[in-house]
């Protein structure tokens, strides 16, 4: 396995590999890898000849209030799980590296940047394509992974790649859970242990969400009503950012459950002390 620090490094090696007719597939991380992780480039592994992973976090997508100075980063950690998996490369640039000091282009998928997370976070959705598009462009590959954990980024990097003709095909991989349902996510550790065992009624609420539109229950605002209370009645849940239903392919708002919707998306942004977790579940309808 090699790790590649350099921009213009990985382009000559991305060429080569190409020209040998391999079918190169890429794993874009912001590090500290975890199962989610392990089970994209495992995914990528048997699709592709050459697997590549990025590490870089990525300041971009990151607000001036939140954690990108305490991110966690190891990159010998990384190395070793990634070397383990049989990945072929890192690629493992700096800040400088990625965006000089002069960066002034940014990419912005409108409408589906702005809602969900994207109205928490504002600006954040521009910095993740941002950096996806310039990754795509140094690490030219076939086929790229995404976790349906961030299913919102997963679904806006699809309709950049299709906006934009991006000769790349997006894939997507399941949520990894801990063993009580949690999904799992490198910003868990953040978490102490009390919150940590109370992290689990985010999924709770998700599945309770699903059982009542399977029980029959097709006013989603009454779901959202009951899920809220039970979010607030924890004391460990220090705010909701939100708890929606929405289209899974378009994110657009869903308010009854119809069977004209093969799926409902139910997604949840809350905060367990200083630490956000996000996650989501695809109801059958
Ligand atoms: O999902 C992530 O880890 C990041 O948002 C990504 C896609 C690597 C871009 O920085």
């Amino acid at each position: 396995m090699e790790i590649i620090k350099k921009i213009n490094d990985c382009k000559l090696i991305i060429n080569r590999l190409r020209e040998k007719g391999y079918k190169i597939g890429f794993v874009p991380t912001m590090g500290f890898l975890h199962e989610g992780h392990i089970n994209l480039i495992r995914m990528a592994k048997k699709d592709c000849d050459k697997v590549f992973i990025s590490i870089f976090v990525n300041p971009t997508q990151f607000g001036p209030d939140e954690d990108f100075k305490k991110y966690p980063r190891d990159i010998k950690r990384d190395s070793a799980l990634a070397e383990k998996e049989g990945v072929d490369y890192i690629f493992y640039p700096t800040v400088q590296e990625m965006y000089g000091s002069d960066h002034k282009t940014m990419v912005e998928v409108k409408e589906l940047g702005k809602i969900m997370c994207g109205q928490h976070r504002p600006g954040h959705f521009e910095g993740v394509t941002t950096i996806v598009l310039k990754l795509f462009n140094i690490i030219d590959a076939h086929k790229a992974y995404f976790g349906q954990k961030d299913y919102q980024q997963m679904i806006i990097i699809k309709k950049m790649a299709a906006d934009l003709n991006l000769d790349i095909e997006i894939v997507s991989g399941p949520t990894i859970r801990e063993r009580d349902g949690l999904a799992i996510s490198s910003r868990n550790r953040y978490l102490s242990a009390e919150e940590r065992r109370n992290a689990a009624i985010l999924y709770e609420c998700l599945n309770l969400a699903e059982d009542m539109v399977k029980n029959g229950e097709k006013e989603l605002g009454k779901i959202k009503k009951i899920i809220l209370g039970k979010l607030e009645d924890n004391r460990f849940v220090k705010s909701v950012d939100y708890f929606e239903f929405r289209d899974p392919r378009t994110l657009e708002e869903i308010k009854r459950a119809d069977k004209k919707y093969k799926g409902i998306l139910a997604a949840a942004a809350v905060w367990f002390g200083k630490t956000r977790l996000i996650d989501n579940k695809i109801i059958k309808v």
